[in-house]
């Protein structure tokens, strides 16, 4: 969507600041032995309280409140028993919907103490996107966004995992634009002042392709390396964007 009112940009915040306080509230309780069903939970009952509701439930019937992937997985992982180990790395997803808005961001956490490289790994997934947050001002291209994400996961040394994309956002999870994570020669409109984008790098010390397990959610790495996830719901702007999921 668009902001054209004051009103929508209030309500556009409130979902934003909503998504932060779950990303917070779940990050502070990753230790080695919880397990990523009691993150959700989490969330869930932080959403609860402030009469929010899980976006990918709601639109796609997703089973969980958030979606938690785990070391070789990228993203849509369904909360489980399963128990977070040391030296893991965990992505937190978190969309939620507010009074018909809605807000995405993730961030991929370390479990207890982790190699170099995957430390590495992280801060170039988070370095990535304040490129792409940089590039994402009104009169650029969206393609724009793209080209600083892979130049700086390829100069970090990662790969992007380009069939994964971020997309438009506000009234609904997935509105268009689709923001592709690499330079995509097509992708030539210009950003308008107001746009609402989830934009999200997620990069990887593998190849980048990346497979749908027989669940029909979790999608991970085809060759089982690690990825990492960095997510942000920003209003475009003449400048700096307004980033809604920031801490
Ligand atoms: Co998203």
């Amino acid at each position: 969507m668009s902001v054209e009112t004051r009103e929508e940009l209030l309500a556009l915040k409130e979902a934003g600041r909503i998504v932060r306080a779950a990303l917070d509230a779940m990050s502070e309780a990753v230790a080695p032995g919880i397990t990523t069903a009691a993150l959700d939970a989490i969330a869930e009952d932080l959403l609860t309280a402030e009469g929010a509701r899980s976006a990918p439930r709601l639109v796609y019937g997703f089973p969980g409140t958030t979606c938690i992937s785990v070391n070789d997985e990228v993203v849509h992982g369904i909360p489980s028993e399963r128990e977070l180990v040391e030296g893991d790395l965990v992505t937190l997803d978190v969309t939620v919907e507010k009074d018909g808005f809605m807000a995405d961001a993730a961030v991929t956490v370390p479990v207890g103490r982790t190699e170099p490289a995957v430390r590495a790994l992280l801060a170039a997934a988070q370095r990535a996107l304040s490129r792409a947050l940089a590039a994402a001002h009104a009169g650029a291209r969206l393609n724009e966004i793209g080209r600083a994400v892979s130049y700086s996961a390829h100069r970090d040394g990662f790969n992007v995992v380009r069939e994964l994309s971020g997309h438009g956002i506000g009234r609904t999870i997935h509105e268009p634009p689709a923001v592709p994570n690499v330079y995509e020669r097509g992708a030539r409109q210009r950003l308008n002042r107001g746009l609402v984008l989830a934009i999200e790098p997620m990069l990887t010390s593998g190849s980048g392709h990346v497979v749908e397990d027989a669940d029909g959610w979790t999608v991970r790495t085809a060759d089982g390396a690690i990825a990492a996830h960095a997510e942000h719901t920003i209003v475009v702007t003449e400048g700096a964007p307004l980033v809604l999921t920031a801490a």
